[in-house]
Order: C-alpha cells, then structure tokens, then sequence
C-alpha cells in the first residue's frame, strides 16, 4: 500500500491509536501508564488526538500543560528512548512525507525538553 503523509485527523488518529496500542504492550511504558498512572483510555485516546491535531494542524481541541502530568511519574531517561522509538516506528509504518517528519521531529524534541525538565528538578537522582 501506498503510504500517504498525515494529512488530517483520522490520519492523526490513526497514528494515535497504533501508537498507544505499542505503548500499552511495552512492558515499561505499559507498567506506567496501567500500572502506576491507571490511565482510563477512554478519555486519554481522544486527548491525545487532540493534543497531536494541535500540533500538526493548529486546531484548538487540546488545552493543557503537558509537562506537568508526567512530572509525577517514575520516568527515566531511558524511558523516553523507548517512547521515541515506538513513536518514529508507529509514523514510519503509516505514513512518509513532510509533516511526518514534522512530527517524529517534533516528538523527539518535546521528549528531550521533558527529559533535561525533569533532570533539573533533580528527578533523575532520586533513584
Ligand atoms: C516515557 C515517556 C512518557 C510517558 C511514560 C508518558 C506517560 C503519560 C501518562 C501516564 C499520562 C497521563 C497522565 C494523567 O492523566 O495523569 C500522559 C499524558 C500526556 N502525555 Fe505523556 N508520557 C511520556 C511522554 C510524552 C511525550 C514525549 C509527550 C509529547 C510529545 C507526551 C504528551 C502527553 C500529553 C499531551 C498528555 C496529556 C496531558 C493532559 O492531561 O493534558 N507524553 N503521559
């Protein structure tokens, strides 16, 4: 099958959804996303269709200040590989063109402010 690029938001969707399905079965991400933040899915899906729908397409659906949510959460750096991985892995599988590539980039930017985020509040130490 031809890929297309990611082009409005049942394609976001369909990103999403393949992206969380790896993300639930990855035994770290899995552990913290069921396990410890006891995410209902439910709601987190169409939020994050949102959230990403904002970032490609400047739609106004999502309002929140993500950082602070995973503040909270025993993430280590490695972790955030793991989530970029699955991440470029799920868009690579689906899709090819610009805005693709704008948001594996994109992805892979708001992981690392995250991570260097969470290494100054001193989280990285704790452990
Ligand atoms: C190891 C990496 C990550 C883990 C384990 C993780 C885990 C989680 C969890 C458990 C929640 C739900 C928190 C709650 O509702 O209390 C959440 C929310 C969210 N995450 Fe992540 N996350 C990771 C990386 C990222 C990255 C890199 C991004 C951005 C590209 C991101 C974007 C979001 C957004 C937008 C929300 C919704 C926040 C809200 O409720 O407004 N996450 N994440």
């Amino acid at each position: 099958m031809n890929k297309t690029d990611i082009r409005n938001k049942e394609d976001i969707r369909t990103m999403v959804y393949a992206f969380y399905g790896k993300v639930r079965e990855d035994e770290r991400l899995g552990y913290i996303f069921n396990d410890v933040a006891n995410v209902d899915w439910g709601s987190h899906l169409p939020k994050m269709v949102e959230f990403w729908s904002k970032m490609l397409f400047q739609t106004e659906g999502y309002r929140g200040r993500p950082f602070r949510k995973h503040m909270p959460l025993p993430i280590k750096p490695a972790d955030f590989s793991i989530w970029y991985g699955l991440f470029r892995e799920t868009v690579d599988e689906y899709f090819e063109g610009e805005k693709a590539e704008f948001a594996k980039d994109l992805a892979g930017r708001i992981a690392a402010s995250f991570s260097v985020r969470m290494d100054m509040a001193g989280k990285f130490n704790q452990d």
